[in-house]
């Protein structure tokens, strides 16, 4: 019989799944530089089941963050872990019914990786879940419809239930505003978001060092497509490499550091990104700069978006190095971390990086920014602990 559902039937992320060699540095990174609180680690059982061992974190927007690591070299973060450096290997989302959910999948084909396991609870909670390989390379989502189940997850246990109420200490209370991966061919994973998904086309963008500096003779760029589920408002930028000067591309550099197509940052939303950032800075949590020039012809790019004024202090925007965009008097507020692997100054927790955003009636992705985060990307890649980063990656395997 013909499947009669729409949509895959999202209502947002449940949670983070990343992978690290290091559990006891991720946890505490997170913790310390984000305010994200314990509160819940794996059973016995389900470490001795699954080779490995995992501890929950209260993340931003109240997600967890399942920081795992292997025990096993023979369990799925192992195997993941042979091939990568650290980073996100699954994105867990809420459903609302999980039959729907599947049957949507199977008609699409998608990849399914097992059929719905399900769950009872003592107290008559229930989980369901099933998940699928994607298009970019080792990252798997999961699909799970969740009522009253009275534990984090199947094989976990609480170590602190009280930390579920509370509220971040930075600000970063919006959750996930978007996540971005790269690809060396973006459409591969453009189309299974549309075609196994159900997802649309939402923004795109084209960037080259080259169109705007020729005489340099040389350059980089990217492509740029975010695709969104219209009903849950899940949004999943994708970036590919733009000829010419491919292999320059900070786009290409991320799936070598990566080895593979990856999940390459996640947005958080906050509401107050001066105080977001000047927290993250105290803590000693390190950001992409944006050149002088950038803010010498903000005024000039200001007029552009129609921007007479915004309600943040223009100094101590500029001050803490925050990235401004936007058209038709709305704007955002952006700034982009340095990835895990310069935050933690190991080889190992990979390419990966956090973005914080703030929203002022602006939608886009920061077109204008594009440009700004390119040259001040590319710096970082060319300075000596980058190209030092990059050999250790090298030697991963
Ligand atoms: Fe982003």
């Amino acid at each position: 019989m013909k499947n009669e559902n729409k949509s895959l039937g999202l209502i947002g992320y449940h949670s983070i799944q990343y992978f690290t060699r290091d559990i006891k540095t991720c946890v505490h990174w997170h913790k310390e530089k984000f305010g994200f609180e314990e509160i819940a680690k794996s059973t016995t059982n389900w470490e001795k089941r699954h080779g490995m061992r995992a501890i929950v974190l209260l993340g931003a927007g109240k997600l967890g963050w399942i920081i795992t690591e292997p025990i096993e070299k023979s369990s799925t973060a192992g195997r993941y872990l042979t091939n990568h450096p650290d980073g996100i290997a699954y994105l867990n989302f809420r459903v609302k019914n999980i039959k729907n959910t599947a049957e949507f999948l199977l008609d699409k084909k998608a990849s399914i990786l097992y059929d719905i396991e399900s769950h009872t609870s003592p107290h008559d909670g229930s989980w369901r879940e099933t998940s699928i390989a994607t298009a970019i390379d080792d990252v798997g989502f999961r699909f799970i419809e969740e009522n009253n189940f009275d534990q984090f997850a199947p094989g976990f246990e609480w170590t602190n239930k009280n930390n579920k109420t509370k509220l971040n200490d930075i600000g970063l209370d919006l959750g996930i505003d978007h996540v971005t991966c790269n690809g060396r061919s973006m459409h591969a994973i453009t189309e299974f978001y549309r075609h196994c998904m159900g997802f649309e086309q939402y923004w795109g963008v084209e960037f080259h060092t080259a169109h705007h500096k020729p005489e340099l003779g040389t350059g980089s760029g990217l492509e740029s497509i975010v695709m969104w589920d219209k009903e849950s408002g899940i949004k999943f930028a994708t970036n590919q490499p733009l000829a010419p000067y491919f292999n320059n591309s900070q786009i290409q550099i991320y799936v070598e550091d990566n080895r593979g197509s990856g999940i390459q940052h996640i947005a958080f939303g906050t509401k107050n990104i001066i105080q977001t950032v000047e927290k993250l800075r105290e803590r000693g949590t390190v950001f992409l700069e944006a050149s002088d020039k950038y803010y010498e012809q903000l005024p000039e790019r200001m007029k552009q978006m129609n921007l007479q004024k915004i309600n943040e202090p223009y100094d101590i925007v500029r001050k803490n190095n925050i990235l401004l965009d936007g058209s038709n008097g709305k704007y955002l507020l952006q700034i982009f971390m340095k990835e895990q692997c310069v935050q933690l100054n190991n080889k190992n927790a990979g390419p990966f990086f956090y973005e914080i955003i703030q929203r002022e009636g602006d939608d886009s992705f920061g077109e204008g920014n594009f440009k700004a985060l390119f040259d001040s990307i590319e710096k970082q890649q060319v300075s000596d602990h980058r190209q030092e980063m990059r050999e250790r990656v090298d030697s991963l395997c």
